[in-house]
Formats: C-alpha cells, structure tokens, sequence
C-alpha cells in the first residue's frame, strides 16, 4: 500500500507501517472533519441566507445535547490518537533488548559508523533485514539529525550526550539517509545511504575486508595509552572503581543517588569526572576533555561495556580490572 504513491517513500521498515498507520488515521480524521465543517458552512450559508432587507434573525438558547456531542466525541477520537500515539513513540523510543549495535558520529558534514566487529563507514549504513538494529548516536560538533524516511525514524544527534534510534529493517534495498537539522553550510550535502540486505549477504559484507580493531579492542588500547588503567585496576595505589561488570549495573554515589551505569553515564564520567562520583572513592580522576574525540569515547564505551558481556571483551582483556 501507497509504495506507489510518490509523495510518500516507501515503507522498509517494520516500525513504518506502525507510523504511517496512525498517521493516516490522523489524515483521515483531519480530511473528514474539515470537508464536513466548511460543507456544512456552505450548506448553512445557502440554507439560512437573509432572503429580505428587514430580516430578523430567530434567538436560540442553546442546546445541551448538541454541545455534549460536540465535546465528547472530539474528546473521544483525540483520546484515540494519543493512546495510539503514545504506543507507537514508546515502541520506537525502546530498542528491544538484543538489537545489533551500531555507533554512529555526526560531524560537519559526515556520518561516521562504526560496527561492533570494527566495520566502518561513511555516509553509509549498512544493516541486515529482520534484525533490530539500535543506533547509539553522538555528535562532535553540533547538533545534527540521523533520518531515514523509509524507515520513519529520525533522532537529534547532539553535543555532550548520545542519542538512541533503532529500527528493524523489513525490505532489502538501498534508502536515503538524510541530517535533518541544519547544521552549516553544508548541511544538504550531509546525506547518505541506508543499505538493508538479507542476513546472509549482511555477513559477507562484514567479512569484505573494510574492518578495523573493534571499537571495545580500540577502546582498550585507549584505556591503557590514556593511562586509565593506572588506577581503573585491582591494587592500585590510587584506587579506582574497577570497571568488570560495572555497565549496566546500579552505582550508588557519593550523594547517595542510585543510578544504572549506562553509555551517557560512563561517556560522563569519562568527560566530567566530579560530576557523579561513585560512593567512596575520592574525587580525584582528571577530565579527558579534549583529549579524546567523540569516536575514541565511544570505543572507550565500548570497552567498558565489553567488560560486562561475556564473549565480547577484545582478546587479552584481562578478567578482572
Ligand atoms: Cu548535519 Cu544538517
């Protein structure tokens, strides 16, 4: 349905026909509503038109019932649209629990991505069908917007925090990939391809060759030449929190807040040490402000979250840190 009807893209993803079946229910309603008003405003134009110079118009009083109607079914099929508007925003808010993982980096004018094997592209996302995919988004200069229409999704990517999308492509073929967000001069040229191909082919695009160290791997050579390990390790002199099985779990910190250490809390912490330090510990860690780029604290992310999934820490990871 409406894949040939050029003012729409096509539908290739499975979170699609979610989005556009409100959105054509919205339409409809909207198209009912307004034919019926400015009909009824013509009709009654006609209908009840002064047909002499000395015409009085009649007094009316009201109607109780007319106006409970027209309260309460407008009441009803806007509480329709967002019961249905709230399930479809939360369902494309949440990324299932498994999706396949993708970093993505905005910049002037470029998208950067990073696969979890090590893959990498610009201007180019390449993800197979039938498998949730959950973008982890971040920006290294100002705010951007990472949209695909065929797959009605679309996510500010900002500055100083990461941002999730995810999507589970339905239909293998290549779709647009646009920055929806004026970013600079540039910013119509920042566009790109989406490529969702069968699981199959999927897997031999990421054997052919274009990939890197894994982030979690380039991570971990950025953990030792930041010198992190020097106190993120069992028995150091200046006691860190070891970060084993940190991702995921609930901190408690110094001001008795509980919090799940997730992506934005170790990208924080990493940038802006002081400002949620884990119960115990002294304030002592510096800022790494500057020192790395918005890639290399996503592979420091990735390292550390490498640490908490077993079967994914880079090889020579050491168990226990
Ligand atoms: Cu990036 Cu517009």
């Amino acid at each position: 349905m409406f894949t040939n009807f050029p003012l729409f893209p096509q539908q290739a993803s499975v979170q699609a026909s979610q989005v556009d079946g409100i959105y054509f229910f919205m339409l409809a309603v909207t198209a009912f509503f307004s034919l019926l008003i400015a009909g009824l405003v013509v009709l009654f134009a006609v209908k009840y038109r002064r047909r002499h110079e000395d015409e009085v118009g009649a007094a009316i009083h009201g109607s109780l019932a007319l106006e409970l109607l027209w309260t309460v079914i407008p009441f009803l099929i806007t509480m329709v649209m967002f019961a249905w508007g709230a399930k479809v925003f939360f369902d494309l808010y949440r990324a299932p629990a498994g999706a396949m993982e993708v970093y993505v980096v905005g910049k002037q004018w470029m998208w950067k991505v990073q696969h979890m094997g090590g893959a990498r592209e610009i201007n180019e996302l390449h993800v197979p069908v039938g498998r949730p995919v959950k973008l982890i988004m971040g920006s290294e200069d100002v705010i951007h917007s990472f949209f695909i229409p065929a797959f009605r999704v679309k996510a500010d990517v900002i500055p100083g925090r990461y941002n999730m999308l995810w999507f589970t492509a339905s239909k293998p073929g290549r779709y647009h990939l646009f920055c929806a967000e004026y970013c600079g001069t540039k910013h119509s040229g920042m566009i790109g391809s989406v490529i969702a191909m069968e699981p199959t082919e999927f897997q031999a695009w990421l054997g052919g060759g274009n990939a890197s160290d894994t982030p979690a791997a380039a991570g971990e050579k950025l953990f030792q030449s930041q010198g992190c390990i020097a106190c993120h390790r069992q028995g150091a002199a200046l006691q860190a929190p070891l970060l084993t099985n940190k991702f995921g779990s609930t901190v408690t910190l110094q001001s008795g807040a509980r919090i799940v250490a997730d992506e934005s809390y170790i990208r924080e912490s990493i940038l802006n040490p002081q400002a949620k330090i884990v119960a115990g510990f002294p304030p002592i860690m510096p800022t790494f402000q500057g020192l790395v780029s918005e890639e290399q604290l996503m592979q420091l992310v990735a390292y550390v979250k490498s640490l908490s999934t077993p079967g994914t820490a880079p090889a020579g990871a050491p168990a226990n840190r």
